[in-house]
């Protein structure tokens, strides 16, 4: 039987090999389902083949059905049909799972009479990150393989799970050592003239239908903004009080019903919006990235130690520095007080740990970067400093290191000109705090050479960053949109908002935290000596910090703070202390609707993005919503701000920031023109090319 292109086939000792070949993840396309279908259907009836092993070549198993069908015209077999087919097959049928199954891929596995994975298997079934469920049988085959429970979790986490995982709750039926194909094959050889263990037929498993009704509460309280969990947790439900046919036809409507869904829409984007931003375009295809296996970060502060973990996490050596003991020394304590959490909690163990710390040095001074092959700054914000460290490294560093600035707003062009080497330094903007954060804005300057670039991309990876290209200019693409947004959440509170009712109109739209909630959280003085520095007034900003209010650290900011508490409490003195800025300034205050302040804080926020891309310090729409999504908390089921910008029309956002300039006088509101033409055009991501 010959192979086709999708799928690769032998036979040994009465035992067909079927191999997925879909590189470079095995997504279940048209093409590879009708392969599958029809080999299966082919050696249904082979006399010579007594059992069948399902595998895949490459490194991931299979990521699932092919997203880029999705909503689109498809051929059959469909992927729930495919799976249904198993069950009409009287022979064993094993799958041999080495690296990842994911969504249909797991289905796939599910649909089997045995799995066997590898110890690099991951299994799970990410659809609601998707905004989807699993739609091909997932819903119905796994609570009867592993009990309700489980299966409701894996399921709405979304999370895959790794084989040891798996095989406590009989996902998986063993976890092979060495060769899993071989261990898969042994296994398929086992079960012949057996009776066939079917998923569907299974009814011991399943447990309690109390138990699961518990966990469906706390799940739905848990994610109220997506409707595919809510999806998840009828279609368990179902598996309880449906036959399974009726079970799997109610699925497949849900399944197509959240496809339609904006919110899944977004997901999507999303999910494809931040693999388009790791092609950096203008970068030649295969550069090659410079070596990277030691690594100093200059300023012990709060960045300089989060980013020195990241090196850290990702095992690889690392030396923080700064200019006395005494720095060095907090430095590293906050990374040890930061490890002990984190095992305290039970999310890392005490040997990973030790292990993390043995890997973080500390020194005074800059000589430890002779040594590095990379070196990011992360010093006081100040542009004559920041020089200063850089013509040192440039003294110090081996030639072909890779220099970089962790600046919030700086120009790294003019940072690079203090060495006689711009070409290898570039921007890292690590988001705080730099070890949780997975943003990672890479800022290209205007020298840098491509395999700095490819470099920084890898380097990002490595750290389990999310890296975005980005060019030069003030606040880049995240903190200059956040400082559009940061001036209209002034102008709200001078003319009539609170800040209660600003944070309490962004949480609803789908933020989890206000911009008042967060700049307490940040520290309002970073923003007042900023502003004074440049010499920049936000009168009710500035009137909190005069008042001594500097947020959560002072226990008083936009909101009052119990001692030691986190929670913002409305403060009447706070309402007083605006109302009197008001009036000093003569603007009239009057009552202004949730509506009116979501679209105030976004559309100029969009309408700097447009600005963003005409300049081209973005490449790509979907650049930008990577940025927020994985920055700045955008609620990811509605895509991020380009994305939102096309779901409300360009056009109607372009109008009201007109009515917004006029109302103002601040002509920096009016739309600008890429903004206009995506109006004319019908939207940004089919203006630049971002795929949705
Ligand atoms: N459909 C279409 N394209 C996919 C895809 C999918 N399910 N999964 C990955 N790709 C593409 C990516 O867009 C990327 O394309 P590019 O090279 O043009 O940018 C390429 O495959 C490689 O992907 P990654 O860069 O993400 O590769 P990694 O090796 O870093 O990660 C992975 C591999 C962990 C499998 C990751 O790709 C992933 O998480 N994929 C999505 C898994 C998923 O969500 N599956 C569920 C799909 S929905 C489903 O199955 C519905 C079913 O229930 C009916
Ligand atoms: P920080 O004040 O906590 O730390 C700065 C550290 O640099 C201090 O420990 C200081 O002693 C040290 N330092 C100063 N001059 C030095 C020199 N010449 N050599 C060695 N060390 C020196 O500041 P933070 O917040 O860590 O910020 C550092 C940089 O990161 C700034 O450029 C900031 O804009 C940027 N950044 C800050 C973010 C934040 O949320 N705090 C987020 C992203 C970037």
């Amino acid at each position: 039987m010959p192979d086709s292109e999708q799928i690769t086939l032998s036979v040994e000792a009465g035992i067909a090999i079927v191999k997925l070949a879909n590189p470079p993840v095995n997504v279940l396309g048209a093409a590879v389902r009708q392969a599958v279908a029809g080999t299966l259907r082919r050696l249904a009836t082979e006399p010579d083949v007594r059992a069948i092993v399902l595998g895949a070549e490459g490194r991931t198993f299979c990521a699932g059905a092919d997203i880029t069908e999705f909503g689109k015209q498809t051929v059959a077999p469909f992927l729930p049909d495919l799976i249904a087919a198993f069950d009409v097959i009287d022979k064993p049928i094993v799958a041999a799972i080495d690296g990842a199954a994911l969504g249909g891929g797991l289905e796939l596995v599910l649909g089997c009479h045995a799995r066997i994975a590898g110890r690099a298997a991951r299994l799970g079934l990410p659809e609601v990150t998707l905004g989807v469920l699993p739609g091909a049988g997932g819903t119905q085959r796994l609570p009867r393989l592993i009990g309700a429970v489980p299966a409701l979790h894996l399921m709405t986490d979304g999370k895959p799970i790794p084989a040891e995982a798996a095989l406590p709750l009989g996902l998986v039926d063993a976890v092979a050592e060495g060769d899993v194909l071989a261990a898969a094959t042994a296994h398929a050889r086992s079960l012949i003239g057996r009776p066939l263990r079917r998923t569907r037929d299974l009814t011991d498993r399943i447990g309690p239908s109390a138990d699961f009704e518990a966990a469906a509460a706390s799940v739905l309280a848990r994610e109220p903004h997506n409707p595919a969990v809510a999806a998840c947790v009828d279609m368990v439900r179902a598996a309880f009080d449906l036959p399974f046919d009726a079970a799997l036809a109610e699925e497949r409507a849900c399944f197509l019903r959240l496809l339609h869904d904006d919110r899944s829409k977004a997901l999507r984007y999303a999910f494809f919006a931040e693999r388009q931003a790791a092609h950096v375009p203008g970068l030649p295809a295969g550069t090659a990235p410079r070596p990277m296996s030691r690594a100093v970060v200059v300023g012990a502060g709060t960045m300089g130690v989060g980013i020195a973990m990241c090196f850290a996490n990702a095992g690889i050596p690392v030396t923080v520095t700064d200019t006395d003991d005494e720095a060095v020394r907090r430095g590293l304590a906050r990374a040890a007080e930061t490890y002990a959490v984190s095992v305290k909690r039970g999310s890392l163990t005490p040997e990973a740990r030790n292990a993390r710390l043995a890997l973080l040095q500390g020194r005074v001074g800059m000589a430890a970067a002779a040594e590095a092959d990379v070196v990011i700054e992360a010093v006081f914000e100040e542009m004559d400093i920041k020089r200063a460290v850089f013509a040192e490294l440039d003294r110090i560093v081996r030639p072909g290191a890779v220099l970089a600035t962790n600046t919030s707003f700086l120009n790294v062009d003019q940072i690079a000109a203090a060495t006689g080497r711009p070409q290898d330094v570039l921007g890292l903007h690590f988001f705080s705090p730099a070890n949780v954060m997975r943003l990672l804005e890479v800022v290209r300057g205007q020298h840098t050479a491509p395999d700095v670039l490819a470099t920084a991309m890898q380097l990002g990876r490595t750290l389990q960053k999310v890296p975005v290209v980005v060019g030069v200019c003030r606040g880049f693409v995240g903190n200059r949109m956040l400082a559009v947004r940061s001036a209209q959440v002034e102008r709200l509170l001078l003319e009539g908002a609170l800040p209660e009712q600003i944070d309490a109109a962004i949480t609803r739209f789908g933020f989890r935290m206000g911009p008042c909630a967060m700049g307490d959280l940040a520290g309002l003085d970073v923003g007042w000596r900023a502003r004074r520095a440049v010499g920049i007034v936000a009168p009710v900003s500035d009137a909190l910090c005069e008042a001594g209010r500097f947020g959560q650290k002072t226990g008083l900011g936009f909101f009052r703070y119990e001692a030691g508490g986190r929670t913002p409490h409305t403060d009447p003195a706070v309402a007083a202390l605006i109302a009197e800025v008001s009036e000093r300034h003569s603007v009239p205050r009057r009552a202004i609707s949730a509506e009116e302040i979501v679209e105030r804080l976004t559309f100029p926020m969009i309408n700097e993005g447009a600005r963003i891309l005409e300049e081209r310090i973005a490449a790509r729409p979907g650049d930008i919503d990577v940025i927020w999504l994985n920055g700045y908390g955008w609620p990811a089921w509605r895509g991020g701000p380009m994305f939102h910008a096309d779901l409300v029309g360009p056009a109607r956002i372009a109008a009201r920031l007109g009515e917004m300039a006029t109302m103002s006088g601040d002509e920096t509101l009016r739309p600008a023109a890429l903004l206009q033409a995506a109006a004319a055009h019908g939207g940004f991501a089919g203006l630049a090319g971002a795929r949705p």
